[in-house]
């Protein structure tokens, strides 16, 4: 067992300046240097935490011995650093989302496991910190207990994703097929479309619509609707947007047991008195209404400080070699479903899963080339306390 975990964060922009403040402030942490493309963020990082300053993340990692790598760039280059780092046996926690497409999620994924063959402590781990939420939490354990039984449909309005046009003006990437590879799909619901396979697993059919700038001015989608078919009948949807305010997040997973609601944090639990299936084939009267008891189900686990959570128990993981809370290698889910509802969208039709990896990137690299957005950059000073609005809820 290792005493402190050596870590170095890469990409030093809001989320991963975010990171440093906190591994600097973690027993078990030894922040051995710090990596951005942007020299004077990087050397102003390095004075502050007294480390050593890299400007590119392939000579930090030749030049300095590392446990660990927290990657917090811009989406693209997740799959270039975390490859670059397996090939030096140093781990990875990514930013989500862990890629933007299924080919590079999978590119990280191979090149992890053909280093772990060499280095057997090595591991892979990302920043989806909402599954350490207690509410979250919760609904995973209900649905693994067998509490909602099978499940008919599940819906998730994920509304409150409210972005300006500010937000988008604020930095290059942001917004744009090349930087980012998406919009609200790409940049904000990685979470909500990871937690989405996380409950109730994959789809085999989608059909969805998107919106590029209805709201905003950028080239990416800021509206989604997207309709899910499973393999054993059940129904999804999902809707998000960053034009709505005041916005919803609302999930509704609907079992023969009962319909689970989250919402605002909150858990509510229509149960059954038997099982909705058996009901509606054993009823003897037309309308016989199946009766159910009203219950808000106590949420116990943390609800902030997430990030933190898992940042701790990358180090934790590194320190005492086992395996981290979240595998990396589930990020190739998000992708797929990302992919899939964008190439349904855009092609304007319903698409298999799983898709072709090619087919999206196809139509990625036809949005990256036709592109003729201009993009208006502004400078803003984002504190750190503005930049928690990002992701708080
Ligand atoms: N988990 C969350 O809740 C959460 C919240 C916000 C952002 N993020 C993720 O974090 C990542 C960064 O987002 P942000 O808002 O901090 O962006 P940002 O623009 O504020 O910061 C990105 C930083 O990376 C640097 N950079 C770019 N390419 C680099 C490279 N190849 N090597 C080293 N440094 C590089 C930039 O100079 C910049 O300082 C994104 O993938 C985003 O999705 C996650």
């Amino acid at each position: 067992m290792k005493i402190k975990a050596r870590l170095a964060v890469v990409g030093i922009g809001g989320m991963g300046g975010q990171h440093l403040r906190e591994l600097a402030a973690m027993e078990g942490v030894e922040l051995a240097a710090v990596c951005d493309v942007d020299g004077a963020k990087a050397d102003a990082a390095a004075e502050k935490y007294s480390v050593p300053a890299y400007h590119d993340a392939r000579t930090l990692l030749a030049a300095v011995p590392l446990d660990g790598v927290v990657i917090a760039t811009p989406h693209y280059d997740h799959a270039t650093v975390a490859s670059e780092a397996f090939g030096r046996g140093v781990s990875v926690l990514s930013e989500k989302p862990v890629a933007v497409t299924v080919r590079d999620a999978r590119g990280m994924t191979a090149a992890y496991e053909a280093a772990k063959k060499l280095h057997p402590e090595l591991f892979f781990s990302a920043m989806f910190q909402q599954r350490t939420q207690g509410n979250w939490m919760k609904v995973k354990e209900m649905i693994e207990a067998g509490e909602l039984g099978r499940i008919v449909r599940a819906s998730w309005i994920i509304t409150d994703w409210f972005r300006t046009q500010a937000y988008y003006d604020s930095g290059g990437w942001r917004a744009t097929w090349s930087g980012e590879g998406g919009g609200v799909l790409m940049n904000q619901c990685p979470h909500n479309l990871d937690l989405f396979q996380w409950f109730v697993g994959m789809p085999s059919r989608v059909t969805a619509f998107a919106s590029l700038g209805k709201y905003h001015n950028i080239e990416v989608e800021d509206e989604v609707t997207a309709y899910f078919e499973y393999e054993n009948g059940m129904v999804g949807h999902f809707i998000t947007s960053t034009a709505e305010a005041p916005g919803t997040n609302r999930l509704e997973l609907v079992g023969e047991h009962g319909k689970l609601v989250c919402e605002k944090g909150r858990l509510f639990f229509s149960k059954n008195a038997k099982s909705m299936l058996a009901h509606l084939r054993e009823a003897t009267a037309p309308w016989e209404p199946l009766p159910c008891e009203e219950l808000e189900i106590p949420v116990t686990g943390p609800m902030t400080g997430n990030h933190r959570i898992v940042l701790e128990d990358f180090a934790a993981a590194i320190r005492e070699g086992r395996p981290p809370r979240i595998d990396a290698r589930e990020g190739v889910n998000m992708a797929a479903l990302d992919n899939a509802i964008m190439y349904s969208a855009l092609e304007k039709r319903t698409v298999a899963l799983p898709l072709s990896e090619g087919a999206f990137e196809e139509k990625l690299r036809e949005l990256q080339a036709g592109s003729r957005f201009v993009k208006v950059q502004r400078k803003f000073d984002v504190s750190a306390d503005d930049f928690e609005r990002s992701y708080k809820k």
